[in-house]
Parts: C-alpha cells; structure tokens; sequence
C-alpha cells in the first residue's frame, strides 16, 4: 500500500486546487502558507487553519476541527486536504482517520521535512501531555503532491531540520549518498528520498519489518530533540552522529561528515558543546522511555555500510553505559 506520489510545479498544483474552486474544498492548512495559495482557498469557509501547527497538534484543537467539518458539511466520499508541514499533515490526516470513521485526505507539504518524511506513509497522530504522537492511527494519502517552490519561503532553522532528516536517507540508500555528495539539486534529492520512503511502506505499511530502518538516528535523535528543544530533523542529525560516536562507528561518522559538507550543513550546530545546558539526567530519562525498547533492551538500527543496516537489541543499561562514558557526554 502506497501513496500516489506527484512531483509538480506551483502553476500546476495551483490548477489541480482551482477545480475545486466552485465545490467543496475541506483542508486544515498552516496559515503560514496562505501567501503561497490562490486567494479564493484564503477566504474559502471550509478550511480549518492552523496558527501553531505542533502546538495545536492535540485532542483540543482536533475535537474544534471535527466539529468545524461536521458544521460545514463533511460527508464520507470528502477529501480532506492538508497542506503545511509535518504537524499539519500528522494533524489533518488523524483528522481524515477518525470523522465519519475515515475520509481520503491528500498531502501537500510545505517544508523541506514533510516532503521526504513527514507527509509520506500515513503515519498519523497527535501529541498528548504525556508525549508526543501518543494518539494515532495508520491512514494512508490517496496522493502526495510534492512542490518545491514552497520552500521559497522556509527558514533557515527547518532547512537545517530536513537536511538533518535527509541524512538518514544517505545511509539507508546508496542511490541518495552518491546524489547528496554528487551536489544534486535539493529538489532531486527530496523526490529520491520521498519515493524511497514510499517504497518502503509499500513493503510494511504497518511497521513490522523493514519501516524500522528508518528509525535510524532516532533513538538518541528524539531524546535530543526533546532535551534541547530543536527541530525534529535538527535532532536526527545530532542523533545519527551521536549514535555513531558511542557505538565507535568511524566509517559511518566519516561519511557522515561528508554529507554534512555536501549538504553545506552547519557542522558546529550538531555539537553537544553547542548547547551548554544540556541535561544529562532528562536525556537519558527520554532514551529509556524510546519506543523501541523491548523488556531490558533497546532495539537500535546501525549502518553495516551506505544502502545496508540492520537492526540490533542490546541491554538498555549497556546502551545508557556507553553513553554515560563517552567524553563527549561527560565533559
Ligand atoms: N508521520 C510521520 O511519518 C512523521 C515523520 C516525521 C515527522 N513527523 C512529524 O512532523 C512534525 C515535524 O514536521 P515539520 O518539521 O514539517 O514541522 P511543522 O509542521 O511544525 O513546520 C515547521 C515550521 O515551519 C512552518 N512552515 C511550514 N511550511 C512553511 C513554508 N513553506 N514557509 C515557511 N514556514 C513554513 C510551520 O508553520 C512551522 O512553524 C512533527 O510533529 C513530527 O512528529 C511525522
């Protein structure tokens, strides 16, 4: 089970959305864009926007959005559409999941992030107090559209974060390395990413084999997204080269390094000296409570070579050990 993924221009995407001018439109969109969609959706009455997309990602706003459809005038052969980043998409397609027992809803994200990750494999959720993603289901996009313009007008902040999620893709695939270190075009190395992601919940939608791999770099990836309050992608990059240093992986930290390079990556923003305050204690709080953890063990993905990794379950007092006596966690 696949999305229908689309690479198009702005003119394109902007034709696609106008034959809907006339009819019902439903979307959950990030206000953020609006300057990026024709004006009839900006003062279209059936779209739900989002101010906050990560903030607003909760049962609150979710319960205000299904009541806001209801009202409009949601039946089940509607097409919700959502267009933002990760959160948007996570938000709307949970949305999608659960109203009348489940719309089609159509991806059209807007960062860098969402378009090789977040937007694809129908992963959906929102967050609770408790953690984040906590409430979810699986319900795939009918279509993803990707288009590259709306990244005209992205911040440098999440431009770091999807090259840091784009990073994880170098190692899973040979194809992506020798594209990010080739210099091929962002917007090449986005589509190759988003198919390959495609591909793979193709294989396992529900994440029971393959779809692991690409937790890679998440483990430490989130305890450091949560811990130092960065961007998911931020974190993942951090996590991948934090992973490789406590496991004494040199290869993968050289290769590493050169795709940071090729991806003109702020290297110094991935050091943990970076961030004075770190907290010890909250990070390895956060690893232990890692949803791979099995029983005593965490289930960790290392890289064998670029395009070959696996995954493997150590004792979680082992794993926790290697950091606590790495130099870099201790200085
Ligand atoms: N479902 C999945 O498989 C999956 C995978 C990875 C991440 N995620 C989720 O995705 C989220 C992170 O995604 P994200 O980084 O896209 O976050 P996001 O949606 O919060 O967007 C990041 C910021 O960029 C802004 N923005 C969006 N598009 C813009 C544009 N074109 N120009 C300017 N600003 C823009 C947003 O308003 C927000 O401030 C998290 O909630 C994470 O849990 C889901």
């Amino acid at each position: 089970m696949k999305s229908n993924l689309t690479y198009l221009k702005k003119l394109e995407l902007l034709k696609e959305l106008d034959s809907f001018k006339d009819g019902q439109f439903f979307a959950i969109a990030d206000h953020r864009v609006k300057n990026h969609l024709p004006q009839w959706v900006s003062f279209s009455p059936h779209i739900f926007w989002l101010k906050n997309p990560e903030e607003e990602k909760n049962l609150e706003v979710y319960r205000s959005a299904i009541e806001f459809f209801l009202k409009q005038g949601i039946n089940r052969s509607s097409t919700i559409y959502a267009i933002g980043g990760g959160a948007t998409t996570d938000f709307a397609g949970f949305v999608a999941a659960t109203i009348l027992r489940g719309v089609k809803w159509v991806s059209i994200p807007t960062t860098l992030l969402g378009m090789i990750d977040g937007s694809i494999g129908g992963k959906v959720a929102v967050n609770l107090p408790q953690g984040k993603n906590l409430v979810g289901a699986f319900h795939l996009p009918e279509k993803v559209f990707i288009c590259g313009e709306f990244l005209t007008s992205l911040p440098e902040t999440e431009w770091i974060s999807g090259k840091g999620e784009i990073l994880k893709y170098g190692f899973l695939s040979q194809e992506i390395n020798d594209l990010v270190n080739s210099k091929g075009t962002i917007e090449e190395v986005a589509l190759a990413c988003a198919k390959y992601k495609n591909e793979i919940v193709d294989k396992d939608f529900k994440d029971k084999g393959e779809r692991v791999l690409l937790n890679l770099g998440h483990t430490l990836g989130h305890a450091f997204e949560l811990t130092l309050k960065i961007p998911h992608g931020h974190a993942v990059a951090m996590g991948l080269k934090y992973l490789f240093k406590i496991m004494k992986d040199e290869n993968s930290l050289k290769e590493w390094g050169k795709m940071v390079k090729s991806l003109n990556l702020p290297e110094d923003k991935f050091e943990l000296s970076h961030f004075p305050n770190f907290d010890m204690k909250a990070f390895l709080s956060y690893v232990e409570h890692d949803k791979k953890k099995i029983d005593k063990d965490i289930r960790l993905v290392l890289v064998k070579k670029i395009g070959f990794c696996y995954t493997e379950e150590i004792p979680m007092k082992d794993f926790k050990a290697k950091i606590t006596s790495h130099a870099d966690f201790t200085n």
